[in-house]
Order: structure tokens, then sequence, then C-alpha cells
């Protein structure tokens, strides 16, 4: 049973499609020499970033996808990242781009990047949609970042808060209303 909160919007989906629309423009730069892209999406936080980014990436793409979980339910890391769904496809001398919803302390995307440096890639390179840099704990760094946002406990555009909200258009903040 959770405490009752409302969802204050905090991003629109407007800026957060012509903030991609950017992002993409960048990316593509970054990779237009490549035969193929790999389009590395973790989930499930992801998953709507990654179906609006790769719609603006005009390059040969192919999506993969990678469970990795610290949060569960809570609102507190684990610090400890379990991979739940490995990648379908080999990555060794390919290009990789890496796509997370958002870095809080960096301990999932850290995890994540060793485990894919390890694979040999041609080049790997991240995406967040989201940064918190004030709760970082990791020395991890995405190449890009949409929006640099302070902390608040944010959802909505695939981020959940026990798994809810996720189908949000837009990121939202969450504000407990009752008084404890
Ligand atoms: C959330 C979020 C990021 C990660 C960021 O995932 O989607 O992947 O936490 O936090 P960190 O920088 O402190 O590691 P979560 O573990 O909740 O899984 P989910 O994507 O399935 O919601
Ligand atoms: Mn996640
Ligand atoms: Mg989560």
């Amino acid at each position: 049973p959770h405490r009752p909160y409302v969802i204050d919007e905090m991003i629109s989906a407007k800026s957060i499609a012509a903030r991609i629309e950017a992002l993409a423009r960048e990316i593509r730069n970054e990779f237009s020499d490549t035969d193929k892209l790999v389009v590395v999406g973790l989930l499930r936080g992801s998953f709507v970033f990654i179906a609006d980014l790769v719609r603006e990436l005009d390059l040969p793409v192919e999506v993969d996808f990678l469970e990795a979980s610290s949060y569960g339910d809570g609102m507190e890391s684990s610090r400890e990242v379990r991979i739940l769904k490995d990648l379908r496809g080999a990555i060794e001398g390919r290009d990789v781009l890496v796509v997370e919803d958002i870095v809080d302390t960096g301990f999932t995307l850290d995890h994540v990047l060793h485990l894919l440096e390890s694979r040999h890639p041609r080049k790997l390179r991240c995406i967040a949609l989201l940064d918190k840099p004030t709760r970082r704990e990791t020395t991890v760094k995405a190449d890009w970042i949409g929006f640099e946002i302070p902390d608040e406990f944010v959802v909505g555009y695939g981020i959940d808060f026990a798994q809810r909200n996720r189908n949000l258009p837009f990121i939202g903040k969450v504000r407990f209303t009752d008084t404890a």
C-alpha cells in the first residue's frame, strides 16, 4: 500500500520530442560511417524513449534489449544490478548505442557499460534521457543527455513508480499528498 500522491508535469511531451530530434542529429553524426548500429534499450524503463529515438535515426539500425533491474518496486536503488535478460545478438566489432531512461546513482549504466565493453564492440556510446547528477555514486557518464533534472522522484515516458505510470506521455514528478 503506497502513500497517496499526485503527479506534476515537469517535462512536456512536446519538449521531449524536440529534444529527441536534436539528439538524433548528433547521434547520426557520431555514427555516420556505420554499416549497422545496434541500438540497445535497457528494459523496462527505456522502451518509450528508444521507440521515439530510433524513429528519428536515419541510419541502418538494429534494435536489441537487455533487462537490468536495481530498484524493484522501491524508491531507493538496491545498488545491486541484476541482468534479467541478455541481448539476443553478439556485439563484437559492432557499433553500439545504449539507450537508458534515467541515470540516478549510475549503478545500472555503469554495470551495463562494463558488461558490454567486455564483448569488444567497435564503438560503444550511451544516451540517457534524464540525468540526476546530484545523486551519482559512480563515475559513469552518458555521452548524450536529454535533460538534467533535480533530485525528484520522476515517472512517465517509460519510467515507473512501483511499475505504474510508465504510460504517461510526459515526465512528471511524484508529490505525496499526505502529511507524513
Ligand atoms: C531504473 C531506471 C534506470 C535505473 C537508474 O530502473 O530505469 O534503469 O533505475 O537508477 P541508477 O542510476 O540508480 O541505477 P529500474 O531498476 O527501476 O528497472 P526498470 O527500468 O524496469 O523500471
Ligand atoms: Mn531501468
Ligand atoms: Mg523502475
